[in-house]
């Protein structure tokens, strides 16, 4: 298995949409398996095929809990209910968090490397991430759902930016964290596995500068 590079923003590529796979073959399989590989060496918890340059329809996902990835062939959201606030990271976008809304919980149909049909209904997590990955088949990053600049944090400006590098991969209990005053921040797309406590919002704050060279391209 190779270990492929990640693109990463202002790349265009990440802006294309991708192919629908009209056959899954030996080929295909072998992507995936290499996109999976690359995912983990990564660590991270997603990884769509545009972000290693090819522009296919297929996502591999890896939940923290989850002993084995999940490879998803032309995955399409079908259903998608409740809104939910998320924070949210890329390994496209590497050094930046942003906080926007997703799905509280969605179903999705996908086809397995081995062609079969498969329909998912997912929430939280799984949730994020399926519509986070399903949206770089459409050119989309997560930049695209931002609502203000203030929404961006660049990682390299938090007072605790070494701290931030060792995510805890434990999910702890939202309501508990939240009487607490922390904040559960998922390093969804691709980045880092797992969950991070951040205690002050107030450090998360970015620029319009960071964003404007963000959104670029
Ligand atoms: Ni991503």
């Amino acid at each position: 298995m190779t270990i492929l590079q990640i693109r990463t923003v202002p790349d265009p590529i990440l802006r294309r949409k991708s192919r629908k796979i009209r056959e899954v073959d030996d080929a295909i399989r072998e992507l995936a398996h290499d996109m999976v590989a690359t995912m983990y060496e990564a660590g991270g918890v997603g990884l769509a095929a545009p972000q290693v340059g090819e522009l296919k329809r297929l996502i591999v996902l890896q939940l923290p809990e989850e002993k084995e990835a999940r490879i998803l062939i032309n995955p399409e959201i079908t259903r998608r209910d409740g809104e939910r606030e998320v924070e949210e990271g890329c390994l496209s976008v590497p050094g930046y968090l942003g906080t926007i809304m997703r799905s509280e919980r969605v179903k999705a149909r996908a086809i397995s490397e081995s062609g079969a049909k498969l329909r998912l209904a997912a929430d939280q997590i799984f949730a994020q991430a399926l519509e986070h990955e399903v949206d770089h088949l459409d050119g989309i990053l997560y930049l695209d759902h931002l609502k203000s600049h203030e929404d961006l944090v660049d990682l390299s400006k938090l007072e605790e930016a070494e701290h931030q590098h060792d995510f805890e991969v434990e999910v702890e209990d939202e309501g508990l964290m939240k009487s607490r005053g922390e904040k559960r921040v998922l390093i969804a797309g691709d980045l880092t596995d797992g969950v991070a406590d951040i205690k002050d919002e107030k450090i998360l704050e970015a620029t319009e500068k960071d964003l404007e060279q963000l959104s670029e391209g």
